[in-house]
């Protein structure tokens, strides 16, 4: 039965996107009452407090576990964090819009596929640009034209500039890349958009790399890989964090009668076919209205109004799975450290 008025839900940690992405969106939709939030960090506590003053705060989010009054919660937390924590929301009935992604690695994420079905329905995972409007134009493009065909697909995904001025930033990725390399985080969303543009195919990885350009990080900053569809489809993926200079950061997709590109930052999409150019451009803010449609999804959700989270546990796992698969085989080329000059 459907809920009426405001979702419940708590916000579980309050870092960079929690306060930049989460709170605000929180904040803005009518269709939610905040009602906890929760960091170990009482710098972070104090920081969510004066954006959110009156609400609950807690220093150990498993407080809001259960607790009456809370429906769900959004988990804003690392991904060696999320898993565990996603589990124990589920288990005590609740929902859970967790983070990208799921786990650091399918073994990880073991404990979510071994819940009930109808526990895992309950789960939302936080692939939050496939809610925007430019990837759904470009679904369309695919299967209608000007895109439809084989293709190359090009995604040059380069964010996290190091940046000597901003030493807390630098060791927040040096700590993520302790977790896994850059293909396992940001390909969470790259490889979700594939699925979304391409009806879910699943594809070969043919070719794989990674490059580790600092030799103190943990895990290769710079990697990338060769995916072949059956449809004749080739993404050619690249991924790299931490660099002082960073690529430009855009998806191309060239078929036979049309060629478009997505600005990796701001979703600003361009098509040429025909010999014609045509620019589509939101004016609203790519973080704000991307945050704000996926929190709509879970309001659906949490509310009884939908009954199957989008994207949900299958489609943060077929992404999970794909990044585990190309760090496998990227591994093969890394150079060991003693081996380098
Ligand atoms: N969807 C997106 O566009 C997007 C963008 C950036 C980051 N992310 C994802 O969001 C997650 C968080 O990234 P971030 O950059 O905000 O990291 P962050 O380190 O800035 O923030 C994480 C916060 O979680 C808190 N935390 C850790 N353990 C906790 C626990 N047990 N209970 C409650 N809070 C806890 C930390 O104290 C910290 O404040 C990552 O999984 C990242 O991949 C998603």
């Amino acid at each position: 039965m459907a809920v009426e008025g405001p979702v419940r839900l708590a916000l579980i940690g309050l870092g960079s996107i929690g306060l930049a992405a989460h709170l605000p969106a929180m904040l803005r939709s009518d269709a939610v009452q905040l009602v906890g939030m929760a960091d170990p960090s009482r710098e972070r506590r104090a920081v969510a407090t004066t954006r959110a003053p009156g609400v609950p705060m807690y220093t150990d989010a498993t407080a809001l576990c259960g607790a009456e009054g809370v429906d769900g919660v959004v988990l804003a937390t690392p991904p060696w964090v999320t898993t565990g924590l996603a589990e124990r929301f589920l288990r005590a009935e609740q929902f859970v819009l967790a983070e990208k992604p799921i786990a650091v690695s399918t073994a990880e994420a073991r404990p979510l596929t071994t819940l009930s079905t109808e526990r895992q329905r309950r789960l939302q995972v936080g692939l939050t640009y496939r809610h925007d409007p430019a990837l759904a134009r470009l679904r369309e493009w695919v299967r209608t034209g000007p895109l439809h065909g084989p293709l190359l697909i090009r995604a040059h995904i380069y964010d996290e500039r190091l940046d000597a001025n901003d030493p807390e930033h630098s060791a927040r990725v040096h700590q993520t890349l302790r977790h896994g390399p850059p293909v396992l985080h940001e390909g969470a969303h790259v490889f979700d958009w594939l699925a979304f543009l391409l009806d879910g195919a699943s594809p070969r990885v043919s070719d794989a790399w990674s490059v580790r350009t600092d030799p103190d990080v943990a895990s290769p900053n710079l990697n990338g890989a060769r995916l072949t569809y059956e449809c004749g489809t080739t993404a050619l993926v690249e991924f790299g964090w931490l660099t002082c200079e960073l690529p430009r950061c855009e998806l191309t997709i060239l078929g036979q009668h049309g060629y478009a590109v997505l600005d990796g930052f701001t979703f600003r999409l361009t098509l040429t076919s025909d010999g014609e150019t045509k620019v589509y451009d939101d004016p609203a803010d790519r973080t704000e209205r991307c945050f704000d449609r996926q929190l709509g999804a879970f309001v659906e959700l949490v509310s009884g109004r939908g009954d199957r989270a989008v994207p949900g546990l299958p489609e943060g796992l077929t992404a999970l799975e794909l990044s585990e698969r190309i760090a496998g085989a990227a591994s093969v080329f890394t150079i060991p450290r003693r081996e380098r000059t």
